[in-house]
Protein backbone atom coordinates (compact mmCIF):
# COMPACT_ATOMS: atom_id res chain seq x y z
CA UNK A 1 0.00 0.00 0.00
CA UNK A 2 1.74 3.62 -1.03
CA UNK A 3 1.34 6.61 0.00
CA UNK A 4 -1.40 9.19 -0.61
CA UNK A 5 1.14 11.93 -2.11
CA UNK A 6 4.91 12.33 -2.64
CA UNK A 7 7.21 15.65 -3.41
CA UNK A 8 10.13 13.75 -4.56
CA UNK A 9 13.72 15.79 -4.39
CA UNK A 10 12.68 18.77 -2.29
CA UNK A 11 14.66 21.13 -0.55
CA UNK A 12 13.99 22.09 2.43
CA UNK A 13 14.14 25.77 4.32
CA UNK A 14 16.87 24.36 6.36
CA UNK A 15 19.17 23.10 3.66
CA UNK A 16 18.60 19.92 3.20
CA UNK A 17 18.28 18.87 -0.50
CA UNK A 18 17.17 15.95 -2.16
CA UNK A 19 14.80 15.08 0.41
CA UNK A 20 11.39 13.26 -0.58
CA UNK A 21 8.11 14.02 1.67
CA UNK A 22 5.46 11.26 1.77
CA UNK A 23 2.12 12.57 2.93
CA UNK A 24 -0.49 9.83 4.24
CA UNK A 25 -4.07 10.64 6.10
CA UNK A 26 -3.44 13.86 6.27
CA UNK A 27 -0.25 13.74 8.22
CA UNK A 28 3.64 13.92 7.16
CA UNK A 29 4.04 10.19 7.66
CA UNK A 30 8.00 10.51 6.32
CA UNK A 31 10.61 13.31 5.25
CA UNK A 32 14.04 10.76 4.13
CA UNK A 33 15.92 10.61 0.72
CA UNK A 34 15.01 7.67 -1.62
CA UNK A 35 11.33 6.71 -0.58
CA UNK A 36 10.43 3.59 -2.84
CA UNK A 37 7.17 3.43 -1.90
CA UNK A 38 4.27 4.60 -4.48
CA UNK A 39 1.82 6.95 -3.99
CA UNK A 40 -1.36 7.93 -5.92
CA UNK A 41 0.38 11.35 -6.47
CA UNK A 42 3.73 11.64 -7.03
CA UNK A 43 5.05 15.47 -7.25
CA UNK A 44 8.87 16.11 -8.72
CA UNK A 45 10.18 18.83 -6.74
CA UNK A 46 13.51 18.67 -8.65
CA UNK A 47 15.84 20.32 -6.27
CA UNK A 48 13.37 23.61 -5.82
CA UNK A 49 12.04 24.91 -2.04
CA UNK A 50 9.26 23.07 -0.14
CA UNK A 51 8.44 25.03 2.78
CA UNK A 52 5.35 24.88 5.46
CA UNK A 53 2.75 27.54 4.58
CA UNK A 54 3.24 31.12 5.13
CA UNK A 55 1.21 32.11 7.94
CA UNK A 56 -0.35 36.00 7.87
CA UNK A 57 -0.11 36.61 11.69
CA UNK A 58 -1.88 39.87 11.40
CA UNK A 59 -4.73 41.01 9.22
CA UNK A 60 -7.87 43.07 8.47
CA UNK A 61 -10.51 40.59 6.98
CA UNK A 62 -13.36 42.20 7.22
CA UNK A 63 -11.87 45.49 6.02
CA UNK A 64 -10.07 43.92 2.82
CA UNK A 65 -10.91 44.31 -0.78
CA UNK A 66 -13.03 47.03 0.31
CA UNK A 67 -10.86 49.60 -1.93
CA UNK A 68 -12.63 53.01 -3.04
CA UNK A 69 -15.89 52.04 -0.79
CA UNK A 70 -16.94 54.97 -0.01
CA UNK A 71 -13.88 56.72 -0.96
CA UNK A 72 -10.19 57.15 -0.94
CA UNK A 73 -7.76 57.72 1.63
CA UNK A 74 -6.90 60.94 0.18
CA UNK A 75 -4.04 61.62 3.06
CA UNK A 76 -2.65 58.85 3.33
CA UNK A 77 -2.81 58.14 6.85
CA UNK A 78 -3.89 55.72 9.49
CA UNK A 79 -5.94 58.29 11.31
CA UNK A 80 -8.20 59.07 7.71
CA UNK A 81 -7.99 55.62 7.29
CA UNK A 82 -10.15 54.90 10.64
CA UNK A 83 -12.50 58.02 9.43
CA UNK A 84 -12.86 56.26 5.89
CA UNK A 85 -13.52 52.65 7.55
CA UNK A 86 -16.22 54.69 9.90
CA UNK A 87 -18.11 55.66 6.89
CA UNK A 88 -18.45 52.47 5.42
CA UNK A 89 -18.95 50.21 8.58
CA UNK A 90 -22.58 51.52 9.00
CA UNK A 91 -23.43 50.71 5.04
CA UNK A 92 -21.93 47.46 4.45
CA UNK A 93 -23.72 44.13 5.07
CA UNK A 94 -22.71 40.60 6.54
CA UNK A 95 -22.92 39.46 3.34
CA UNK A 96 -20.70 42.19 1.70
CA UNK A 97 -18.15 40.59 4.29
CA UNK A 98 -18.48 37.42 3.79
CA UNK A 99 -18.10 38.05 -0.28
CA UNK A 100 -14.94 39.87 -0.02
CA UNK A 101 -13.51 37.53 2.62
CA UNK A 102 -14.28 34.91 0.66
CA UNK A 103 -12.18 36.38 -2.43
CA UNK A 104 -9.57 36.94 -0.11
CA UNK A 105 -9.16 33.80 1.23
CA UNK A 106 -9.26 32.08 -2.53
CA UNK A 107 -6.43 34.35 -3.36
CA UNK A 108 -4.48 33.68 0.22
CA UNK A 109 -4.82 29.87 -0.65
CA UNK A 110 -3.39 30.29 -4.09
CA UNK A 111 -0.50 32.17 -2.65
CA UNK A 112 0.63 29.72 -0.31
CA UNK A 113 -0.87 31.03 3.08
CA UNK A 114 -2.18 28.20 6.11
CA UNK A 115 -3.12 30.88 8.59
CA UNK A 116 -4.59 34.34 9.07
CA UNK A 117 -5.07 36.15 12.06
CA UNK A 118 -7.44 38.53 11.38
CA UNK A 119 -8.66 41.39 13.64
CA UNK A 120 -11.82 42.13 13.39
CA UNK A 121 -13.39 45.50 14.30
CA UNK A 122 -16.37 45.29 17.36
CA UNK A 123 -17.02 48.73 17.07
CA UNK A 124 -20.07 48.34 15.94
CA UNK A 125 -23.32 47.33 17.84
CA UNK A 126 -24.34 44.88 15.34
CA UNK A 127 -21.47 43.30 14.83
CA UNK A 128 -21.56 42.56 11.56
CA UNK A 129 -17.85 41.87 11.19
CA UNK A 130 -18.09 39.37 13.80
CA UNK A 131 -21.04 37.72 12.32
CA UNK A 132 -19.71 37.19 8.75
CA UNK A 133 -16.16 36.49 9.79
CA UNK A 134 -17.64 33.51 12.36
CA UNK A 135 -19.11 32.29 8.89
CA UNK A 136 -15.69 32.89 7.05
CA UNK A 137 -13.56 30.59 9.65
CA UNK A 138 -16.30 27.88 9.42
CA UNK A 139 -16.25 27.88 5.47
CA UNK A 140 -12.71 28.08 4.93
CA UNK A 141 -11.67 25.45 7.78
CA UNK A 142 -10.96 22.67 5.21
CA UNK A 143 -8.38 24.55 3.60
CA UNK A 144 -6.94 27.37 5.88
CA UNK A 145 -6.65 28.13 9.56
CA UNK A 146 -8.30 31.73 10.14
CA UNK A 147 -7.64 33.10 13.95
CA UNK A 148 -10.40 36.04 14.98
CA UNK A 149 -9.07 38.77 16.96
CA UNK A 150 -11.51 41.12 18.85
CA UNK A 151 -10.85 44.64 17.81
CA UNK A 152 -12.23 47.14 19.46
CA UNK A 153 -11.16 49.81 16.81
CA UNK A 154 -11.90 52.91 17.57
CA UNK A 155 -10.65 52.08 21.68
CA UNK A 156 -12.37 50.00 23.61
CA UNK A 157 -12.72 52.96 26.43
CA UNK A 158 -13.40 55.87 24.05
CA UNK A 159 -16.17 54.39 21.92
CA UNK A 160 -18.84 53.68 24.73
CA UNK A 161 -20.48 50.29 23.18
CA UNK A 162 -16.78 48.82 22.37
CA UNK A 163 -16.34 46.67 26.05
CA UNK A 164 -19.71 45.35 25.61
CA UNK A 165 -19.46 44.46 22.56
CA UNK A 166 -15.70 43.13 23.31
CA UNK A 167 -17.17 40.40 25.84
CA UNK A 168 -19.94 39.74 23.27
CA UNK A 169 -17.45 38.70 20.39
CA UNK A 170 -15.27 37.02 22.56
CA UNK A 171 -18.52 34.99 23.74
CA UNK A 172 -20.08 34.26 20.46
CA UNK A 173 -16.88 32.69 19.33
CA UNK A 174 -13.86 35.24 18.82
CA UNK A 175 -10.31 33.71 19.87
CA UNK A 176 -8.15 36.83 20.50
CA UNK A 177 -8.45 39.48 22.49
CA UNK A 178 -7.31 42.72 20.77
CA UNK A 179 -7.19 46.60 21.56
CA UNK A 180 -5.31 49.92 20.41
CA UNK A 181 -3.82 51.98 23.68
CA UNK A 182 -2.53 54.41 21.52
CA UNK A 183 -6.10 55.31 19.93
CA UNK A 184 -7.79 55.63 23.31
CA UNK A 185 -8.33 59.74 24.70
CA UNK A 186 -5.13 59.75 26.84
CA UNK A 187 -1.99 58.22 27.66
CA UNK A 188 -3.63 57.31 30.91
CA UNK A 189 -6.95 55.81 29.04
CA UNK A 190 -4.74 53.71 26.89
CA UNK A 191 -2.18 52.50 29.73
CA UNK A 192 -5.59 51.39 31.49
CA UNK A 193 -6.98 49.58 28.21
CA UNK A 194 -3.77 47.77 28.44
CA UNK A 195 -4.90 46.78 31.74
CA UNK A 196 -8.42 46.03 31.15
CA UNK A 197 -7.73 43.98 27.65
CA UNK A 198 -4.89 41.49 29.41
CA UNK A 199 -7.32 41.05 32.54
CA UNK A 200 -10.54 39.77 30.28
CA UNK A 201 -7.81 37.44 28.49
CA UNK A 202 -6.61 36.12 31.43
CA UNK A 203 -10.15 35.57 32.96
CA UNK A 204 -11.27 33.36 30.12
CA UNK A 205 -7.70 31.99 29.07
CA UNK A 206 -7.31 33.63 25.62
CA UNK A 207 -4.18 34.74 23.65
CA UNK A 208 -3.85 38.34 23.56
CA UNK A 209 -3.11 40.84 20.15
CA UNK A 210 -2.87 44.43 20.77
CA UNK A 211 -2.39 47.36 17.80
CA UNK A 212 0.19 48.82 20.43
CA UNK A 213 1.81 52.17 19.50
CA UNK A 214 1.34 52.48 16.39
CA UNK A 215 2.63 55.89 15.96
CA UNK A 216 5.31 58.24 15.59
CA UNK A 217 5.43 59.48 18.85
CA UNK A 218 8.19 58.46 20.98
CA UNK A 219 6.67 58.75 24.11
CA UNK A 220 3.96 56.61 22.94
CA UNK A 221 5.03 53.55 25.56
CA UNK A 222 1.74 51.26 25.67
CA UNK A 223 4.33 48.50 25.20
CA UNK A 224 5.76 48.86 28.66
CA UNK A 225 2.61 48.60 30.13
CA UNK A 226 2.15 45.70 27.69
CA UNK A 227 5.06 43.84 29.16
CA UNK A 228 4.30 44.74 32.69
CA UNK A 229 0.92 43.31 32.68
CA UNK A 230 1.77 40.31 30.90
CA UNK A 231 4.21 39.60 33.59
CA UNK A 232 1.65 40.67 36.47
CA UNK A 233 -0.82 38.26 34.69
CA UNK A 234 1.52 35.26 33.72
CA UNK A 235 0.38 35.72 30.36
CA UNK A 236 4.26 34.94 28.79
CA UNK A 237 3.95 33.60 25.93
CA UNK A 238 0.62 34.17 25.08
CA UNK A 239 0.38 38.18 24.30
CA UNK A 240 1.60 39.70 21.07
CA UNK A 241 2.45 43.65 20.92
CA UNK A 242 1.71 44.52 17.10
CA UNK A 243 3.18 47.05 14.93
CA UNK A 244 5.35 48.50 17.84
CA UNK A 245 6.18 51.97 15.86
CA UNK A 246 7.12 54.17 18.40
CA UNK A 247 9.75 52.15 19.21
CA UNK A 248 11.59 53.53 16.23
CA UNK A 249 11.36 56.75 17.50
CA UNK A 250 12.28 56.35 20.84
CA UNK A 251 15.19 57.42 22.85
CA UNK A 252 17.74 54.80 22.84
CA UNK A 253 18.51 55.08 26.58
CA UNK A 254 14.93 53.86 27.29
CA UNK A 255 14.89 51.11 24.40
CA UNK A 256 17.93 49.73 26.68
CA UNK A 257 15.86 49.09 29.30
CA UNK A 258 12.11 48.20 27.67
CA UNK A 259 13.46 44.97 25.70
CA UNK A 260 14.76 43.49 28.27
CA UNK A 261 11.53 43.87 29.84
CA UNK A 262 9.58 42.50 27.21
CA UNK A 263 12.08 39.81 27.18
CA UNK A 264 11.14 39.17 30.45
CA UNK A 265 7.39 39.30 29.49
CA UNK A 266 7.85 36.61 26.44
CA UNK A 267 5.90 39.17 24.29
CA UNK A 268 5.80 38.30 20.58
CA UNK A 269 6.42 40.85 17.79
CA UNK A 270 4.38 41.73 14.76
CA UNK A 271 5.51 44.29 12.54
CA UNK A 272 3.70 45.13 9.23
CA UNK A 273 6.34 46.21 7.15
CA UNK A 274 4.14 46.76 3.69
CA UNK A 275 1.65 49.11 5.58
CA UNK A 276 4.29 50.93 7.77
CA UNK A 277 6.30 52.48 5.28
CA UNK A 278 3.17 53.78 3.83
CA UNK A 279 1.58 55.19 6.84
CA UNK A 280 4.20 56.27 9.21
CA UNK A 281 6.38 59.47 9.07
CA UNK A 282 3.60 61.55 7.47
CA UNK A 283 4.16 64.67 9.56
CA UNK A 284 7.95 64.41 9.29
CA UNK A 285 10.09 66.62 6.50
CA UNK A 286 13.13 65.40 5.94
CA UNK A 287 15.06 63.12 7.23
CA UNK A 288 11.35 61.09 7.32
CA UNK A 289 11.29 58.53 9.37
CA UNK A 290 10.99 54.75 8.31
CA UNK A 291 7.59 53.23 9.84
CA UNK A 292 8.80 49.68 11.42
CA UNK A 293 9.53 48.98 14.93
CA UNK A 294 13.42 47.94 15.77
CA UNK A 295 13.43 44.27 14.47
CA UNK A 296 17.25 43.28 14.60
CA UNK A 297 17.03 44.53 17.94
CA UNK A 298 14.03 42.45 18.81
CA UNK A 299 15.05 39.29 17.28
CA UNK A 300 18.09 39.79 18.69
CA UNK A 301 17.32 39.87 22.33
CA UNK A 302 15.45 36.39 21.26
CA UNK A 303 12.24 37.64 21.15
CA UNK A 304 9.85 35.73 18.39
CA UNK A 305 9.21 38.36 15.86
CA UNK A 306 6.36 37.31 12.79
CA UNK A 307 5.98 40.07 9.77
CA UNK A 308 2.02 40.75 9.00
CA UNK A 309 0.71 41.92 6.13
CA UNK A 310 -1.99 43.80 7.73
CA UNK A 311 -4.03 45.25 4.92
CA UNK A 312 -4.55 44.60 1.15
CA UNK A 313 -7.12 46.96 -1.06
CA UNK A 314 -8.82 48.75 1.80
CA UNK A 315 -8.73 52.08 3.67
CA UNK A 316 -5.15 51.83 4.61
CA UNK A 317 -3.05 50.10 1.88
CA UNK A 318 -4.59 50.29 -1.88
CA UNK A 319 -1.84 47.77 -2.71
CA UNK A 320 -0.77 43.96 -1.84
CA UNK A 321 -1.94 40.88 -3.52
CA UNK A 322 -1.83 38.68 -0.50
CA UNK A 323 2.43 37.55 -1.16
CA UNK A 324 3.82 36.75 2.21
CA UNK A 325 7.34 36.99 0.28
CA UNK A 326 6.20 40.59 -0.22
CA UNK A 327 5.97 41.46 3.06
CA UNK A 328 9.92 39.53 3.87
CA UNK A 329 10.89 41.66 1.16
CA UNK A 330 9.77 44.60 2.39
CA UNK A 331 10.59 44.08 5.87
CA UNK A 332 14.03 42.90 4.90
CA UNK A 333 14.58 46.50 3.58
CA UNK A 334 13.05 48.59 5.93
CA UNK A 335 15.42 46.75 8.71
CA UNK A 336 18.35 46.51 6.68
CA UNK A 337 18.54 42.72 6.97
CA UNK A 338 20.89 42.17 4.51
CA UNK A 339 23.25 39.48 5.55
CA UNK A 340 22.92 36.17 4.32
CA UNK A 341 21.95 34.89 8.06
CA UNK A 342 19.02 37.50 8.11
CA UNK A 343 17.72 37.71 5.04
CA UNK A 344 16.66 33.47 5.69
CA UNK A 345 15.79 34.93 9.00
CA UNK A 346 13.07 36.84 7.15
CA UNK A 347 11.54 33.73 5.96
CA UNK A 348 11.05 32.60 8.86
CA UNK A 349 9.36 35.77 10.06
CA UNK A 350 6.74 34.71 7.17
CA UNK A 351 6.67 30.55 8.04
CA UNK A 352 7.64 29.71 11.44
CA UNK A 353 7.89 32.64 13.89
CA UNK A 354 4.47 33.68 12.98
CA UNK A 355 3.05 29.87 13.28
CA UNK A 356 4.35 30.08 16.96
CA UNK A 357 2.85 33.45 17.79
CA UNK A 358 -0.42 32.25 16.61
CA UNK A 359 -0.01 28.71 18.63
CA UNK A 360 -0.81 26.76 15.57
CA UNK A 361 -0.27 23.17 16.15
CA UNK A 362 1.05 20.54 13.98
CA UNK A 363 3.28 22.97 11.98
CA UNK A 364 6.46 22.41 9.64
CA UNK A 365 7.69 19.34 7.76
CA UNK A 366 9.05 16.83 10.37
CA UNK A 367 7.41 13.58 10.47
CA UNK A 368 3.90 13.86 12.12
CA UNK A 369 3.24 16.84 11.34
CA UNK A 370 0.03 18.20 9.29
CA UNK A 371 0.94 17.40 5.73
CA UNK A 372 0.38 21.42 4.74
CA UNK A 373 3.19 22.98 2.79
CA UNK A 374 4.08 24.76 -0.50
CA UNK A 375 6.33 24.20 -3.53
CA UNK A 376 8.37 27.51 -4.44
CA UNK A 377 9.91 28.22 -7.78
CA UNK A 378 13.09 28.35 -5.78
CA UNK A 379 15.56 26.62 -4.46
CA UNK A 380 16.36 29.01 -1.17
CA UNK A 381 14.36 31.44 0.96
CA UNK A 382 16.72 33.75 -0.08
CA UNK A 383 15.84 33.37 -3.87
CA UNK A 384 12.26 33.04 -2.66
CA UNK A 385 12.20 36.72 -1.54
CA UNK A 386 14.18 37.79 -3.87
CA UNK A 387 11.77 36.31 -6.78
CA UNK A 388 8.39 36.71 -4.42
CA UNK A 389 8.46 33.21 -5.91
CA UNK A 390 5.64 31.66 -7.89
CA UNK A 391 3.55 29.09 -5.76
CA UNK A 392 4.29 26.23 -8.00
CA UNK A 393 1.82 23.60 -5.46
CA UNK A 394 0.10 24.42 -2.78
CA UNK A 395 -0.92 21.20 -0.88
CA UNK A 396 -3.58 20.93 2.12
CA UNK A 397 -3.62 17.31 3.80
CA UNK A 398 -1.66 15.79 1.51
CA UNK A 399 -4.10 16.68 -1.36
CA UNK A 400 -2.89 19.37 -4.12
CA UNK A 401 -5.49 21.94 -3.53
CA UNK A 402 -4.13 25.14 -5.95
CA UNK A 403 -1.17 25.24 -9.12
CA UNK A 404 0.72 27.86 -10.81
CA UNK A 405 2.76 27.40 -13.66
CA UNK A 406 6.31 28.17 -13.94
CA UNK A 407 7.12 31.85 -14.27
CA UNK A 408 9.21 32.44 -17.20
CA UNK A 409 11.13 35.69 -15.62
CA UNK A 410 12.26 33.53 -12.87
CA UNK A 411 13.85 30.87 -15.25
CA UNK A 412 15.80 33.56 -17.13
CA UNK A 413 16.75 35.09 -13.77
CA UNK A 414 17.93 31.73 -12.13
CA UNK A 415 19.47 30.33 -15.50
CA UNK A 416 17.90 27.42 -15.24
CA UNK A 417 16.32 26.47 -18.23
CA UNK A 418 16.27 23.19 -17.25
CA UNK A 419 13.49 23.57 -15.02
CA UNK A 420 11.52 25.20 -18.19
CA UNK A 421 8.81 22.03 -18.20
CA UNK A 422 6.04 22.04 -16.18
CA UNK A 423 4.70 18.99 -17.83
CA UNK A 424 7.31 17.60 -14.88
CA UNK A 425 5.07 18.90 -12.11
CA UNK A 426 1.71 17.54 -13.33
CA UNK A 427 0.60 14.64 -10.61
CA UNK A 428 1.87 11.09 -11.69
CA UNK A 429 0.31 8.20 -10.54
CA UNK A 430 3.08 5.33 -9.57
CA UNK A 431 0.31 2.88 -8.78
CA UNK A 432 0.77 2.89 -5.97
FE1 LIG B 1 -3.61 46.22 11.93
Amino acid sequence: MGFDLIIKNATLPDGQVGVDIACENGVIAAVERGIKAGAKEVIEANGQLVSPPFIDPHFHMDATLSLGTPRMNVSGTLLEGIALWGELKPVQTVDDIIERAMRYCDLAVSMGIGAIRSHVDICDDDLKGVAALLEVRKQVAPYLELQLVAFPQDGVFRDPAAQGNLIRALDMGVDVVGGIPHFERTMQDGADSVKYLCEVAADRGLLVDLHCDESDDPLSRHVETLAFETTRLGLQGRVTGSHLTSMHSMDNYYVSKLIPLMVEAGLHVIPNPLINIMLQGRHDSYPKRRGQTRVPELKAAGLTVGFGSDCVMDPWYSLGKADMLDVAHMGLHVAQLSSRADMAWCFDAVTVNSARIMGLEGYGLEKGCKANMVLLQATDPIEAIRLRATRLAVIRSGQVIARSPHAISELCLTGRPNRIDPAQYAPKSTGG
